[in-house]
């Protein structure tokens, strides 16, 4: 059927137009999706990726090129919100794959690896004096905070209005989600040192921590003001609460993250996207008396669980290479 473009259309008209000529130029991704819609709720298991009438399936991509299931080629200008950051098929990031394949996956124990991981990371990110991984951003929040919690005995945290920090920890259009978990909250308004100090000082003894982006990312691209930042770093360290830099976007700003850039140095850092190469990853890192109650030899020790923590794929670094193992 011809689609007829009119002039003069209203939005909706215009929208509904729009959406004709997708649906028609698409029609592979249309059928995959109303298949997907059978067993996934809306087609769909990450919400950002949805979009109408109904998204493109990416068949494959290479380079700065991705290609869809109806054989139309985009540039790549998402960059998977930072993960993508060395594009789809970095020969050194796909040789470091290759060969940790070769060896052998789910080993159920250390592996050479981490470490070395753990080492770079530490020495670059002026926070971290230890660090440990997860399998995604939002899960490195959650252990920051957690363990916030858990050092203070503190329960609430402070995090920011537009803030988003992971699908359980998000604070767009200035409320919080109705499925985060449950830590109780005070918001602030971001880049307003006056409002949020006067928050900070009025719930002081029950603030664990404070997550804070130095420029927050989701929430519009807002670099936080020097003021700013070291009014929560001041307030954070004169009432002993955790202050916590989610580092998961902003770690590529310098070679040490935002933090090194701005000399401002949080208790806590969380990680997570591009420095897994492309595969799923997370760390989260801080202060030796914080990060140490991880140290299973510790008798008080905290136990942090995860099978895929030390997953063999994400943990190959390119410096740690095969020539050094043995
Ligand atoms: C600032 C920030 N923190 C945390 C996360 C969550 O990371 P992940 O999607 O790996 O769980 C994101 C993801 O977009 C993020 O932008």
């Amino acid at each position: 059927m011809a689609i007829q473009t009119a002039v003069n259309v209203s939005l909706d008209e215009a929208l509904r137009e729009a959406e004709a000529r997708f649906s028609a130029a698409n029609p592979k991704s249309a059928a995959q999706y109303q298949a997907a819609t059978g067993s996934m709720p809306g087609g769909n298991t990450r919400s950002v990726l949805y979009y109408t009438p109904f998204p493109v399936t990416i068949a494959r991509a290479e380079g700065a090129t991705l290609e869809d299931i109806d054989g139309h080629r985009y540039t790549d200008f998402l960059g998977e919100y930072t993960a993508g950051l060395y594009g789809h098929s970095h020969p050194v990031i796909l040789e470091a794959i290759r060969e940790a394949l070769d060896g052998g996956l789910v080993f159920g124990g250390p592996n050479r690896h981490e470490a070395e991981l753990a080492r770079l990371l530490c020495e670059r990110f002026p926070s971290l004096d230890l660090v440990r991984f997860t399998n995604s951003g939002t899960e490195a929040n959650l252990m920051a905070l957690a363990t916030a919690r858990a050092a203070t005995g503190r329960e609430r945290i402070l995090a920011f209005q537009g803030g988003y920090h992971g699908g359980v920890l998000s604070f767009a259009d200035g409320v919080s989600s109705p499925i985060n978990a449950p830590f109780p909250c005070v918001l602030a308004p971001f880049n307003d040192e006056a409002a949020t100090l006067a928050l900070i000082e009025r719930h002081a003894r029950e603030l664990a921590a404070i997550i804070v982006e130095p420029m927050m990312g989701g929430g519009g691209g807002i670099p936080g003001t020097r003021p700013f930042l070291e009014t929560l770093r001041q307030a954070a360290a004169r009432h002993g609460i955790v202050l916590i830099f989610d580092e998961v976007m902003t770690s590529r700003l310098s070679s040490g993250g935002l933090q090194k850039r701005l000399g401002i140095i949080p208790d806590m850092t969380t990680l997570g996207k591009y420095l897994g190469g492309g595969l799923t990853f997370g760390a989260f890192g801080g202060r030796r008396d914080l990060m140490r109650r991880y140290d299973p030899r510790e008798k008080d020790a905290w136990s942090h669980a995860g099978t895929f923590n030390n997953n063999v794929l994400t943990m190959r670094s390119e410096s740690d290479s095969a020539s050094s193992w043995s």
